[in-house]
């Protein structure tokens, strides 16, 4: 895979306008976007067929997270929009996610379609370890993590959402195939924002990542394909 297939770029914004806009003036540099709740709440499934349109690669981060049949089916709707990733949480548990990987498999293969790929998330990065414990779980985080990443791979999903300092444990765990998709990534002279776990492209990579999700050190830059281009060298230095 190269650099440019791993570097996932976030279309955090509310209108179809500005996502647009930043999409044209990326151009050929990206070819990997993530459409979140923010973007798709706001205007709906269009904005993924329009990436498909571009001959981009869409990854539709709604994090879903129900009873298994309510979630399977909302994975084969979504899947209908031509998304290449799709997610769950996996404290939705191992029947949850294992019905959502099949029924999205039959779905595709009655199409004679390639399935979307279905990733996990595993501990939002946003939970500290009081706020762990404060929901009544007694190990860290840390632990849960990988527990989840395997619970993940066991249901036959592809792999997960991960914070870059977790990924080598995980590449560990769960074998050189299973995607690792991090954010918090922040090149060496960026603003870090609001992201506290946060590694360099290179350093994510290294660490065994496989797909890096990078939204305002692009987004806000005053030259975003300059920027786009100037990570795309630093991951090409760790590939
Ligand atoms: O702007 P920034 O590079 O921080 O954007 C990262 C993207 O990854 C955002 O869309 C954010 O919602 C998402 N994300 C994250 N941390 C997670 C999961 C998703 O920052 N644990």
């Amino acid at each position: 895979m190269t650099a440019k297939e791993r570097l996932i770029v976030a279309l955090d914004y509310s209108d179809e306008a500005s996502a647009k806009a930043l999409v044209k003036e990326l151009g050929d540099t990206a070819s990997y976007y993530k459409v979140g709740m923010e973007l798709f709440y706001a205007v709906g499934g269009g904005i993924v067929r329009y990436l498909k349109e571009e001959g981009k690669q869409v990854f539709l981060d709604l994090k879903l997270h129900d009873i298994p049949n309510t979630v399977a089916g909302g994975l084969c709707s979504l899947s209908a929009l031509g998304a290449d990733i799709l997610n769950v949480h996996a404290s939705g548990g191992l029947p949850m996610m294992k019905t959502g990987a099949e029924r999205l498999r039959e779905a595709a293969a009655k199409k004679g379609v390639p399935a979307p790929k279905l990733i996990a998330i595993t501990v939002l990065t946003s939970i500290g370890e009081m706020d762990w414990h404060a929901m009544g779980n007694e190990r860290s985080v840390r632990d849960a993590v990988l527990r989840y990443a395997r619970l993940t791979k066991e249901a036959g999903l592809d792999g997960v959402v991960a914070s870059p300092q977790e990924a080598k444990a995980i590449r560990e765990a769960c074998g050189e195939d299973f995607l690792i998709v991090t954010p918090g990534v922040r090149p060496a002279e960026a603003a870090i924002d609001d992201q506290s776990r946060v590694a360099t492209p290179a350093a994510a990579l290294k660490a065994g990542a496989s797909h890096l999700v990078v939204g305002r050190p692009i987004r806000a830059a005053a030259n975003p394909k300059e920027a786009a281009e100037k990570i795309l060298q630093e991951m090409e230095c760790a590939l």
